[in-house]
């Protein structure tokens, strides 16, 4: 890689270094989508080529596919997995209760299958995505292509009752296309600024026709490992709050930083 780590990256690649510890030999192991994801399947691929790692990893993006196939990693669907160890995935925004925005790289459908679908889900992220209340990033919904502006609407105007701050809302692009999403869907965007209630927003928006899922994960997360520009990581557990705070040393070695800029 050529200069220094940006201090951005460097608290996504922490984050990412110290969630690789929770995952053993013989996992079955959920992998997220994003650039701090990116960072934590790089990690595991090391281990499993250097360390003899065993793990079986479920992507939940065909990017993350790709990426983890390149690194080593055992790839399996879902379905042959039943059942998840752990997912350790990236997130837009958390709060105190560990409830997050997720979905900026439109893969919120399938990575709130597979982080539902495990034993425990680990957030990790740069200290940037902590917020005070949700809704500040835009609310990213997974809608059907058919009808999509007519969804559109009914969500808008359904948000008039719903306690959030703005309510306009802009289809997810591609460039001059819509962005279309692993199954075949588009993206909403709901700039909504700020969310009162989360959870109940989560289920009034899962209850129109046309909407497939929406970015908000409520009582999902059961950690977040977040990572400092300086090199520190804090472990905050849903139960017993902050758990750890560290610092992690590392060298930039070629091999896990020559594609920084993926
Ligand atoms: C993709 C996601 C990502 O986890 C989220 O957008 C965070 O991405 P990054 O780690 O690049 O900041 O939800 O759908």
């Amino acid at each position: 890689m050529a200069g220094e780590m940006l201090p951005i990256d460097k608290a996504k690649f922490v984050a990412a270094k110290r969630a690789a510890e929770y995952i053993e030999d013989g996992m079955r192991v959920g992998l997220g989508t994003g650039s701090t994801a990116a960072w934590l399947v790089r990690c595991l691929g090391e281990q499993v080529r250097n360390d003899g790692l065993r793990i079986k990893g479920i992507p939940t993006s065909t990017r993350t596919a790709e990426l983890a196939r390149e690194v080593g990693i055992e790839i399996i669907s879902l379905d042959e997995a039943k059942w998840l160890d752990i997912t350790i995935d990236g997130a837009d925004e958390f709060d105190g209760d560990l409830n997050l925005i997720k979905g900026g790289g439109g893969a919120l459908l399938q990575e709130k299958i597979v982080a539902t679908a495990s034993d425990q889900m680990v957030v990790i992220a740069d200290i940037g995505k902590e917020v005070e209340s949700l809704g500040n990033f835009p609310l990213p919904i997974e809608v059907i292509p058919f009808g999509w502006q007519t969804t559109q609407a009914l969500v808008e105007e359904t948000l008039i009752s719903m306690d959030v701050l703005g309510r306009q809302s802009s289809l997810r692009m591609n460039g001059d296309r819509s962005f279309i999403t692993d199954e075949g869907n588009y993206i909403l965007d709901l700039h909504l600024n700020r969310i009162g209630h989360p959870r109940q927003l989560a289920m009034v928006l899962n209850q129109m026709p046309g909407v497939v899922e929406n970015g908000l994960f409520i009582d999902i997360c059961d950690a977040v490992v977040i990572g400092y520009g300086d090199g520190r990581v804090e472990v905050r557990d849903i139960n017993e709050g902050t758990v750890e705070q560290n610092k992690i040393d590392f060298v930039e070695t070629d091999n896990l930083f020559s594609d920084l800029q993926e």
